[in-house]
């Protein structure tokens, strides 16, 4: 099938590229000069396992290309994917600025009938309205909106960062929110390689459904971080406590990690959105506004333990493990760890950070407002205490003698209990995990 990805973000080039790599003709389009140009060396813009390979092959065997002009990336279309972000805005609903000029756009530059194919996050009722966009735009060139036929569908996408690839050719499952089953049934085509459950839905429960699991998932994290604390108040340990639930298949056992809480560019966004939704149609979301909170609060304990540990902070030397918003990504975008940094920043600290992969990107938010290091040793080397804030598997192998050697102070605050069974005390260190027992397990 002819398919157009518009924007060639996370979302937008994943999904071309897997979808080239299906046998589909793939062109995307992106505004920004600069990413077309590398993506048509066949280079990817971010680190993303798996992706840069599939580029090459979809290139290669010439069923993926890049472009910058609308009207080459649209003229053999069936499908077109939107793949815009739909960043917050100050009081935290989606701009939806980004996707509204984009379908405006493909209004005035269309000449056939497609199906367009919303995958941004999209607060409900947006499908709908796009939809009049393009008629208003068909109608502004002088096309008949009832010629050329635009049908809507809604195909919310469920990838993680780090784990795309996977995620997009192994999906649990597929949602199709539109207003005629056919329609649904024609992009289900698409996904026909795919054995997972298949939901046709009306367009604004896959809206809603979207921003739903991000919902639950942050509800998720925020519970156990606000049970890790009853659990370090009370002697019981967390990791012991997370296990026991999650082997009940009605809670499950995934997204029970205890931690500095979540960021990355999907749940603080959509459950900030979500609340709005909320609002607008006159409901307040109390328990969304508490995951929210809780949130929030993981990072200001985290920074608080610090501080009451260490005393004033003013000089103090801190060495930082791990600055993206999670593992096997680069993205800091809302990270705890940058927002960490941040803090500790402004308090004084004299900051010095590695991460495998998020280097750069961090750069560009922190400046030179921290120090960077090659490994995490050098990021160790002569600190008061060690921050490990992403859950990065590479730091449970640096060897402890040599950490305990390198360091000045012996604090290790994990914010991720990535090192949690590794006996730091054996080292000297003080260890300081979220939600742990200090006494030693059955
Ligand atoms: C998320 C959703 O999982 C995905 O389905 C959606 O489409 C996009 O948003 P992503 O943003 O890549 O994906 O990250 P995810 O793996 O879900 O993790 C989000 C955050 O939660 C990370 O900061 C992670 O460190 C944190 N987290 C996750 C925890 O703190 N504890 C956990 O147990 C799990």
């Amino acid at each position: 099938m002819d398919v157009t990805i518009i924007g060639t973000g996370y979302v937008g080039l994943v999904t071309g590229v897997c979808l080239a790599s299906l046998g589909n003709k793939v062109v995307c389009f992106d505004i920004d000069r600069d990413k077309i140009s590398k993506l048509k060396e066949g280079r990817v813009p971010f680190f993303e396992p798996g992706l840069q390979d599939l580029v090459k092959e979809g290139m290669a065997k010439g069923n993926l290309r890049f472009t910058v002009e609308l009207s080459d990336a649209l003229q053999d279309a069936s499908f077109v994917f939107l793949c815009v972000g739909t960043p917050p805005t100050e009081i935290g609903s989606a701009d939806l600025s980004f996707i509204e000029e984009a379908v405006r756009q493909i209004g005035l530059t269309l000449d056939h009938d497609i199906y367009l194919v919303t995958k941004s996050t999209v607060p409900v009722g947006t499908n709908r309205r796009l939809l009049s966009l393009v008629s208003e735009a068909l109608e502004e060139v002088g096309r008949d909106p009832r010629q050329i036929h635009v049908t809507m569908l809604s195909n919310p996408e469920f990838l993680r960062e780090g784990s795309a690839v996977d995620d997009f050719m192994k999906p649990d499952r597929i949602l199709v929110g539109a207003d005629e089953r056919w329609g649904a049934d024609i992009l289900l085509r698409m996904y026909a390689p795919f054995e997972c459950p298949k939901v046709i839905m009306r367009l604004e429960s896959a809206e809603l459904a979207k921003y739903t699991a991000n919902a639950f998932l942050a509800a998720k994290i925020s519970f156990i971080n606000e049970i890790a604390e009853i659990a370090e108040k009370t002697g019981a340990d967390i990791r012991e406590v997370a296990e026991a639930i999650g082997l009940d298949p009605r809670i499950g056992s995934k997204f029970l990690k205890a931690g500095i809480g979540y960021g990355g560019s999907c749940f603080p966004k959509d459950t900030r959105a979500l609340y709005q939704i909320a609002g607008s149609a006159g409901l307040d979301f109390h328990l969304l506004s508490a995951v929210i909170e809780v949130n929030n609060r993981q990072r200001d304990r985290f920074v608080a333990r610090i501080r009451e540990t260490l005393g004033d902070l003013t000089g103090k030397k801190i060495g930082i493990w791990g600055l993206a918003f999670k593992a096997n990504t680069d993205d800091v975008r809302e990270s705890s760890a940058i927002d960490i940094v941040r803090r500790l920043f402004a308090e004084g600290a004299d900051i010095t950070a590695y991460d495998p992969q998020g280097m750069e990107s961090a750069r560009k938010m922190l400046g030179d407002t921290i120090q960077y290091a090659s490994d995490p040793l050098s990021a160790a080397a002569g600190a008061d205490a060690l921050c490990v804030l992403t859950e990065w598997p590479l730091f449970r192998s640096v060897n402890g003698v040599k950490l305990a050697e390198v360091m000045r102070g012996t604090h290790v605050f994990d914010g991720r209990n990535v090192l949690a069974d590794l006996r730091m005390e054996t080292y000297g260190l003080t260890y300081h995990g979220i939600g742990l027992c200090k006494n030693l397990p059955l």
